[in-house]
């Protein structure tokens, strides 16, 4: 089994407070300005089923979900959001430019929580059945991630979790992207909002080029 490279969907990946909402609509303005369609989008969400299903997963007001629970539930808002949003725009042409998608599994279920990773893999293989063409990874050291985070206010489930979940998610995105040097573009994401966008944009402009 292997994964089908879509070339126009992108995405961010990064711990809270990144930058990736920043960047995104960067990206997405560069696209515009060359003319393309481009749809941005999120996870976990991304369609009315699969936001409903963030809302279970960030809400504090019932018990926690179990590991398990969380990564099923977590898969079962991609598998729609694969179906409902991502594919229908990329076979239209478009590109998708989507803040996290499976790797954000990788690095919050499999490396921060200690989930079981090859059912990750195996729930990537046969749910979700698509790879990014391009997935830039900002990288930030934990504490400045959380302290712009906190900028934003109330803390949801996840947000509310650890310094050293925190550095567990940021070393299992960094392994991700080792590995697949291909696909991955790391970004220093502690320079300023301005430089960070910049090189984002180059890069996914380079991508572009690569398509042409
Ligand atoms: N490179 C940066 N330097 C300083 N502040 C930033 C930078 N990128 C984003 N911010 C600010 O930090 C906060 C979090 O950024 P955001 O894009 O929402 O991160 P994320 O979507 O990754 O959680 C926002 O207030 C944003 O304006
Ligand atoms: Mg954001």
């Amino acid at each position: 089994m292997s994964l089908q490279t879509q070339p126009r969907l992108v995405t961010l990946e990064g711990g809270e407070g990144a930058g990736k909402s920043t960047v995104l609509a960067a990206l997405r303005d560069a696209l515009l300005a060359a003319g393309d369609e481009v749809v941005c989008t999120r996870e976990p969400g991304g369609t009315p089923l699969a936001e409903q299903i963030r809302g279970l997963l960030l809400d504090t007001r019932h018990e926690p979900p179990a590991p398990e629970t969380e990564l099923l539930l977590m898969f079962a808002a991609r598998a729609q959001h694969v179906r409902e949003t991502i594919l229908p725009a990329l076979r239209r042409g478009a590109w998708v430019l989507s803040d996290r998608f499976t790797d954000a599994s990788y690095a919050y279920q499999g490396a921060a929580r200690g989930g079981d990773v090859e059912l990750i893999a195996q729930l990537e293989q046969r749910v979700v059945g698509i790879n990014p063409g391009l997935t830039l990874l900002l990288d930030v050291p934990v504490e400045i991630g959380l302290q712009r985070a906190r900028g934003r206010g109330d803390a949801d489930r996840i947000e509310s979790e650890s310094d050293d979940f925190f550095e567990r998610v940021r070393a299992g995105y960094r392994a991700r992207a080792t590995a697949e040097p291909e696909r991955f573009r790391v970004i220093d994401a502690s320079q300023p909002a301005a430089v960070v966008a910049a090189q984002a944009v180059a890069q996914l402009h380079a991508h572009r080029e690569t398509l042409r």
